[in-house]
């Protein structure tokens, strides 16, 4: 598919794949029923499995004023847990045609996030799998996603040394996932995005939604595959015109999000002419470019709090991650390093010591 047309697209497009079948990923289905109600009893490294009449109570029987958003999966509401614990409670809600998707993506997201711990990757506390009702439960993330943060509904817009740190909290969550330390095998995201980064009550980031990751076992540096999975604006082309899997795909993805905090707009606008609609192809050639460089800045961000130099070395880095090549983006690994490389460069720049902005 042409990049072009997939990116003029905004909402998720998924069709019919090979993935049932794959053993890495997918548990047969006994492994899911509910034998046991016992709210207490602890699975599969630490999720815990709930009724489904804890999750009416948790969340007063999913009234309106526990409703938080709503994706592609179904609704998410606040819940607080017997425990008291505050917890988001993913309710799925899919036409019957799409159900059998819904479940094998509540797999995934169970089976691989339940093995994960990261401080930048969202915990999942537990599930409930009642009859076809499917419910995630994960810990609750008190300023909703980046995207939210940067141009939806909230109204202070994050200033850059904010900015910076959600990127290289989100770029160790990815480099993470990439490496083979968290299950033994590196894991392709592929579902990266600003509404999928959330933010917690000090604005760390965390990165959320599991459920169309894949597996890459060693020795296998991509997976072919008949359907693009994933969300317009963030498709990496390589993957979308040769349904070619490949780490280096979330690191266009992390690039498209490096963009967003950049610039403050959104990785596809739909309110903007046909040629202005992707973020990527609006700032691409500008990138490099000191002299215009001011051009794409969030003229909401304050003036005080970034220095050139960063913008600049952000910008760069943001416009290798976009190549169309995937063999010349960075890995995260490198994005980490040079972020970390960033952070320091503005701090300095404006003379502020590191731990202003409670870096770790
Ligand atoms: N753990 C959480 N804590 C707080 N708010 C959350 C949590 N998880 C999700 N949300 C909120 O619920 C909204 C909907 O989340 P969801 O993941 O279902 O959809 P999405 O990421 O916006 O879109 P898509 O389904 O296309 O990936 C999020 O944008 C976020 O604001
Ligand atoms: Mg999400």
């Amino acid at each position: 598919m042409p990049f072009g047309l997939v990116s003029a697209w905004k909402k998720r497009r998924r069709s019919k794949s090979h993935d049932q079948i794959d053993p890495w990923t997918y548990k047969p289905v006994e492994y899911w029923q509910l034998e046991d109600q016992n709210p207490s009893t602890k699975r599969h490294h630490g999720s815990s499995v709930f009724t489904l009449r804890e999750m009416e109570e948790a969340t007063c029987a999913f009234t309106e004023d526990n409703f938080l958003g709503k994706g592609g999966f179904g609704r998410v509401y606040r819940g607080i847990l017997r425990s008291g614990e505050v917890v988001a409670i993913k309710k799925m809600e899919l036409p019957t045609c799409k159900e059998a998707e819904g479940e094998r993506e509540f797999r995934v997201e169970v089976d691989i996030l339940s093995r994960l711990s990261h401080p930048n990757l969202v915990s999942l506390i537990g599930y409930c799998a009642d009859g076809k009702r499917r419910f995630l439960v994960y810990e609750f993330m008190h300023n909703g996603n980046l995207q939210d943060n940067l141009n939806g509904i909230r109204e202070a817009k994050m200033d850059w040394p904010s900015r910076l740190k959600v990127a290289l909290g989100a770029a160790r969550g990815l480099a993470y996932l990439h490496s083979s330390s968290a299950v033994g095998i590196p894991i392709v995201h592929r579902d990266f995005k600003s509404t999928n980064i959330l933010l917690s009550a000090n604005f760390e980031a965390k990165i959320s939604d599991f459920g169309l990751a894949k597996l890459m076992p060693e020795g296998q540096e991509m997976y072919a595959t008949t359907r693009v999975l994933g969300t317009f604006g963030y498709f990496d082309p390589e993957y979308t015109s040769t349904g070619k899997l490949t780490l280096q795909s979330d690191v266009y993805a992390f690039g498209v999000v490096l963009l967003e905090l950049l610039t403050g707009r959104r990785a596809v606008d739909l309110n903007q002419g046909p040629t202005d609609q992707n973020l990527v192809l609006q700032v691409r050639h500008i990138l490099n470019d000191r002299k215009k460089l001011h051009k794409v800045i969030d003229p909401e961000m304050s003036r005080s709090l970034y220095t050139m130099e960063s913008i600049a070395m952000f910008a760069n880095l943001a416009s290798r991650c976009v190549r169309i090549e995937s063999s010349e983006r960075p890995s995260m690994a490198d994005c980490v390093t040079e972020l970390q490389l960033i952070f320091c460069t503005n701090s300095k720049g404006l003379g502020m010591a590191m731990h202003t902005f409670r870096m770790v």
